[in-house]
């Protein structure tokens, strides 16, 4: 099961996305580094966390990855030369050399399938190699997704979206605890934290970020009057119910 990756609208995703920044940072403050370490920042969007990850690394080396050409394309335009750049989808991942760190922040819940994914970043790793990431966890945004789950059976959104399966894999922390050492990962260690947010900007942040997927599915015309059921489904002000999961592995030696 993978739904592969999709587009977004990098430039508003940049504009927008100040809560994602705060979390990366708090991921990186944590993130013990020497700086010569060669990093894969997994699902790297725009660039903006890649590019405090790059100032811990004078003497290291960064693959910023994304399945969305658009925020490749950004995330270079921020980052310039000093580093690599692929359009992968994670879930796929092949690399040439495996590296010493696998970063990632607020991309693994996009990726239905997390067996494949940490069989794949495993692989990517060099044997003690270390996986560190953040992305959405058991109950995140449960109430936004009621409101979604609400105004996409009005008949008139329900015939484009229907055939939808899940958007999101929000797991706990215990099945990914498991995932990881079944995928070839030791020392896992996984924790949820809380993180509400207020969106300054609630219908683009939402159009961008949360409904993205859904959107794609819509007819133009109805794209914009779907966002804003949403919010009139919402309470008001929008707090998203954000509950990050936190991840840390260690690859384990190939055969053991
Ligand atoms: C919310 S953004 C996070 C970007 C950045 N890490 C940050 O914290 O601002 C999620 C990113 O994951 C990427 N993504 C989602 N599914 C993916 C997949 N299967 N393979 C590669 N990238 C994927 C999206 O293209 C998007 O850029």
């Amino acid at each position: 099961m993978n739904s592969g990756p999709r587009e977004w609208d990098a430039k508003t995703y940049d504009a927008v996305s100040d809560p994602q920044l705060s979390w990366g940072m708090e991921v990186l403050s944590r993130l013990e580094l020497n700086g010569d370490e060669s990093v894969i920042d997994a699902g790297c969007g725009s660039g903006r966390v890649t590019e405090e990850l790059i100032k811990r690394l004078p003497d290291g080396h960064v693959t910023a990855i994304d399945g969305s050409e658009a925020m490749i394309d950004e995330a270079r335009k921020r980052l310039g030369d000093g580093v690599s750049y692929e359009v992968a989808d994670l879930a796929e991942l092949e690399v040439e050399k495996p590296v010493d760190l696998i970063f990632s922040t607020a991309t693994f819940h996009w990726i239905l399938d997390h067996d494949r994914l940490f069989t794949h970043l495993r692989a990517a790793l060099r044997p003690g190699g270390r996986l560190v990431a953040q992305c959405g966890g058991e109950g995140n945004v449960a109430e936004h997704a009621r409101a979604i789950a609400t105004v996409a059976a009005r008949p008139e959104f329900a015939a484009h979206l229907s055939g939808m399966t899940g958007i999101w894999n929000f797991a706990s922390p215990e099945e990914t605890e498991a995932r990881l050492r079944n995928a070839g990962f030791t020392e896992a260690r996984c924790w949820l934290e809380p993180k509400p947010v207020q969106p300054e900007h609630p219908l683009e942040f939402t159009s961008t970020v949360t409904l993205g997927p859904l959107l794609a599915q819509l007819p133009e015309q109805q794209r914009r009057p779907f966002a804003e059921a949403v919010l009139e489904e919402s309470e008001k002000p929008l707090v998203l119910d954000y509950v990050r999961l936190n991840i840390e592995a260690r690859a384990a030696a190939l055969g053991s």
